[in-house]
């Protein structure tokens, strides 16, 4: 699907008489994000828009899913702020975040993160998709585009990652909880690249698929490239995923790669991940590197201290496809389930101390984390707002 090279309002629009519109940040298939700011506080925030007359709207059923999952104890799930319609669009505003994490790899000169910053990343992706799944809904487009990190000015948030873009997202529970049936034919749902080869069936997506793209998007991280990368064509996509879609997948890597493939293997629709035997794979690879949370993230480096503008997004291989018929009903509140599920990272850090080095070297490609920074180095943060307290895993950043 193309992108459409449009600009839905101009820059210094004013919206409800608040938000003050500055410049375009994102574009996609169904809407486009904005910067502004909030002209009664002066706060950065994020907007984004779409045509009310635009066949695929889908910004209400973001805004639905946006506004339940803020009851996420979670903190990887951006804040919603306002919506609503003013002349021919309806907009949502949320907190200003920084860059995404296509764009942030896209500007590394070698187009590849170092293990450090994948294994963090990884584990970020996975608890994000945790938390969401608690609350009955699944996200169906994961991709590094819809993470971004903390905005920089924000030393509390600039190191961690969150999701965004909850357009394609789904409820997989009933209002009484319940798994809904799979449909016969789901059609296809996400981005062709990342998506999980259930999508290219038209399969109905479950938790397990969200978590096929966090491989994908991983090994994209470390190797730079995927073996269907350059490819146009979804069906080809599809089947060459398939094909390659093995440990092969994974060579150079270390093994724990594979012990992850093979998990996701195993499951099925209804089935719930083992989000913790998931996220401590990788945890134990970060613990045998000998990383630690104040190694700084990648673009944090002096290589790398070229300052990197707010890109308007238009890569035409990271473009979502299709829409679809969203369940709206009120969502369940699963967060006291999963607060009480999760694993703390930091035991998981400690039970995998004593793991064994794994016979897979680093490729030399991938730079041991550096030591000289461009920014301030901050310390482990420790989750200071309410939200974030409730979090019990949320440790690696
Ligand atoms: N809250 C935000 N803060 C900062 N940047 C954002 C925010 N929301 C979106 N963006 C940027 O805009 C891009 C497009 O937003 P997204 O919600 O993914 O829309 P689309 O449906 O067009 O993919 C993102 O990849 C990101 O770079
Ligand atoms: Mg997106």
């Amino acid at each position: 699907m193309q992108k459409k090279q449009t600009t839905i309002i101009p820059p210094s629009t004013i919206i409800k008489n608040r938000y003050r519109v500055t410049q375009k940040i994102g574009q996609g298939s169904f809407g486009e994000t904005y910067a502004a700011v909030d002209i009664t506080t002066n706060e950065s925030v994020a907007i984004k828009v779409e045509r009310i007359d635009d066949k695929k709207m889908v910004l209400k059923q973001e805004v639905i899913a946006i506004k339940s999952l803020q009851l996420l104890a979670c903190p990887y799930v951006v804040h919603y702020i306002n919506s609503g319609r003013q002349d021919y669009f309806n907009f949502l505003v949320m907190e200003r975040l920084g860059e995404n994490l296509a764009e942030l790899r896209k500007n590394r000169p070698t187009q590849v993160f170092s293990m450090c910053t994948s294994l963090r990343l990884g584990i970020q992706m996975i608890e994000s998709l945790e938390g969401i799944h608690k609350l009955g809904y699944i996200h169906r487009d994961v991709k590094p585009s819809n993470f971004v990190m903390g905005h920089k000015s924000d030393p509390r948030k600039r190191r961690r990652a969150y999701l965004i873009d909850f357009g394609l997202a789904r409820k997989f529970r009933s209002d009484t909880g319940e798994i809904r049936p799979p449909r016969k034919n789901a059609g296809f749902r996400g981005t062709a690249r990342y998506a999980s080869i259930a999508s290219h069936y038209k399969r109905e997506l479950g938790r397990v698929d969200d978590l096929w793209s966090v491989l994908y998007a991983v090994i994209e991280f470390l190797k730079g490239h995927l073996p269907w990368m350059k490819m146009k064509e979804k069906d080809m996509i599809g089947q060459v995923k398939e094909r390659e879609t093995n440990p092969n997948l994974c060579k150079d890597l270390p093994s724990e790669f594979v012990v992850f493939m093979e998990h996701l293997q195993k499951l099925e629709y209804a089935d719930e991940p083992d989000y913790n035997l998931l996220k401590g794979l990788l945890l134990q690879i970060y613990v045998r590197e000998g990383y630690n949370d104040e190694i700084p993230y990648d673009w944090q480096q002096v290589a790398a201290a070229s300052p990197i503008p707010q890109q308007t997004h238009v890569s035409t291989d990271d473009v979502p496809n299709a829409t679809s018929q969203r369940n709206t009903s009120t969502m369940e509140n699963f967060s006291s389930s999963m607060r009480n599920s999760n694993a703390s990272m930091t035991q998981l850090g400690r039970n995998n101390s004593d793991v064994k080095p794994s016979r897979h070297s680093l490729p030399a490609n991938y730079n041991r984390a550096g030591t000289q920074v461009a920014e301030e180095v901050v310390p482990p943060v420790k989750p200071r707002d309410k939200k974030a307290k409730n979090c019990k895993s949320c440790t690696i950043m």
